[in-house]
């Protein structure tokens, strides 16, 4: 904890792009050995203690970063929607400031992406970003996880992610470049991924050698692919769109016909909560080739990886 007002060099989480590839590498090892051994003797927070501060609700990033904190010998605390008030009952900046005076990590989960970033410029210490409009890291994080495990890291596996693109559809397809893999991305007209995410993706392929297509048509994107990947049509706060939204995107369900182009072993990907019966069908989701499940107990030990890398270090 730092006893300081002004900006402080501090590593925070705020976007995938804030990862090297060997970082990234680091944190999928230590992810997995977390995995095998999930509760480390040496209890590496012990003492140690993050807030997390939800303008949108949650069960995973919540639950899995409460029990990570747990299982490594930490505490974590959870501020609801309703408590803080963030840049209403108290400017982000003094938040940030008061708030790591108490403890030794912010995971916060905000509606506008600026307010993390906001947040982090005011944090004296690391800022986690549990989730924006645009952004969604830590699922990338466990995705790439989750993608590794199940199909390994070879180059050539590929990643097809069919629907919007929004928050998780940017983390993916930076994850996956980091990762140096392939990613195929089809979006309805006026959906597709931000530019700027775009632009970041592409720059880090150019790097590890990924592969990024984004189109359309999402049979060319799932045709002999390892995974599919979808997510809800209507994000938390769009829920005025959702009219707009179901019918925009009528033809980009995940559904069984579509899987079968798919190659016969593929997996299915979700980040939850699903809305089945729109971006994908029950007997999918519930199906064989369904990694779901597995995927959001990722998100557990590829945040314990994360905190003990951000918060872990000598005092
Ligand atoms: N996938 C995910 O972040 O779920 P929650 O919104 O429940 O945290
Ligand atoms: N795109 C979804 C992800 C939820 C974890 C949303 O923002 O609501």
């Amino acid at each position: 904890m730092s006893a300081t007002l002004s900006p402080v060099r501090v590593r925070h989480f705020v976007s995938l792009a804030d990862l090297s590839p060997d970082e990234l590498e680091r944190l999928m090892a230590d992810a997995a050995e977390l995995k095998r051994a999930p509760v480390p003797p040496e209890a590496p927070l012990r003492g140690r203690s993050i807030a997390m501060i939800f303008e949108k609700p949650s069960l995973r990033t919540r639950l899995s970063f409460e029990m990570a904190m747990v299982q490594l010998g930490g505490h974590a605390s959870y501020l609801s929607p309703a408590e803080v008030g963030l840049g209403r009952r108290e400017s982000v900046a003094d938040v940030a400031r008061v708030t790591s005076r108490y403890v030794d990590g912010i995971v916060l989960r905000t509606f506008a992406h600026e307010t993390t970033e906001e947040f982090a410029r005011s944090s004296a210490v690391p800022v986690i970003n549990g989730l924006s409009d645009v952004s969604h890291p830590c699922q990338g994080l466990a995705d790439v996880f989750t993608v590794r495990e199940r199909k390994g890291a070879a180059p050539d596996v590929a990643v097809a992610y069919v629907g919007d693109g929004n928050n998780v559809c940017h983390s993916l397809m930076l994850g996956v470049a980091l990762a140096g893999q392939t990613i195929r991305i089809a979006n309805p007209l006026g959906y597709e991924p931000q530019p700027t995410y775009r632009a970041k993706t592409m720059e880090i392929a150019r790097r590890t050698g990924a592969t990024v297509e984004i189109g359309s048509d999402p049979a060319d994107a799932v045709r002999d692919a390892d995974v599919v990947y979808t997510d809800v049509w209507t994000s938390m706060g769009q829920e005025q769109e959702y009219e707009r939204r179901r019918r925009a995107f009528q033809g980009y369900q995940v559904n069984a016909e579509l899987l079968r182009l798919a190659k016969h072993d593929a997996i299915v990907m979700h980040d939850l909560p699903a809305h089945r019966g729109e971006e994908i069908t029950d007997d999918v989701i519930d199906g064989p080739q369904s990694a779901v499940f597995d995927q959001a107990e990722n998100r557990l030990h590829a945040q314990k990886a994360l905190v003990r890398w951000l918060l872990g270090g000598p005092r």
